[in-house]
């Protein structure tokens, strides 16, 4: 019999992720964010400790049939999979931040901007629909340390809590969009496995 395989996210996600795959009784065993080992087996399932960011990408090739991504990396790497379930976890807000000195001029008609984010593609369709003109610089992490550096004035990241923003002495400055995590599906499986991964889809749900 054919495992399904699910692509979990390492990181922000990893926690709530693998309490609701053990609540829905999917995920039986131990699994340690630290761990180096990067498959969990089970009898029904083989799971995959990947990057958040590459949970579209393992998804959409079929390497997985299932994974869990928040909009922020969805939005950005736009993957053909099928979405059918809001898991509602990992919730946050996509933002524009920067220093609280910067509020003023962000809110006097600006036509030019520069931003450093990890989400170019985010960023860079938020500032075109409002008719700026936004030069982006790609980071990987750390991205508060921009507007502190001079590296740039803004930011676009995602904030949950509001400590790091808040630690490093910046402000929200501009709301994007709500972002949270949920379930996608390779399309190919979804038609040749359907039933069960609609039964995986349904006991999942049943927990959320
Ligand atoms: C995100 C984001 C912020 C932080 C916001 O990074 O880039 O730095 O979380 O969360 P808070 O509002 O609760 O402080 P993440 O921890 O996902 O790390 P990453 O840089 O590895 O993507």
């Amino acid at each position: 019999m054919e495992r399904i395989i699910i692509a979990v996210p390492k990181g922000r996600l990893f926690g709530q992720t693998i309490e609701i795959l053990k609540k829905a009784d999917i995920l039986k065993e131990e699994v340690k964010p630290e761990s180096r080992k990067l498959t969990v087996e089970s009898e029904d399932f083989i799971f995959l400790l990947v990057r958040a960011k590459d949970v579209p990408t393992y998804v959409e090739y079929g390497v997985a049939d299932i994974g869990v991504a928040g909009d922020d990396v969805l939005l950005e790497k736009n993957p053909d999979v099928y979405i059918p379930t809001d898991l509602k976890i990992g919730a946050c807000r996509i933002v524009v931040a920067g220093l609280p000195e910067s509020k003023e001029k962000y809110s006097h008609n600006l036509t030019e901007i520069k931003v450093a984010t990890k989400y170019p593609k985010i960023a860079e369709n938020f500032f075109k629909e409002k008719g700026i003109n936004a030069s982006i610089i790609e980071l990987y992490g750390s991205v508060e340390l921009a507007p502190i550096l001079g590296l740039t004035d803004y930011i676009v990241d995602i904030v949950e809590t509001g400590t790091t923003l808040r630690e490093n002495g910046l402000v929200v400055i501009d709301d994007i969009r709500p972002s949270s995590a949920k379930l996608i599906i390779n399309r190919a499986s979804y038609k040749t496995n359907n039933e069960k991964i609609s039964e995986f889809i349904n006991k999942l749900e049943k927990v959320l």
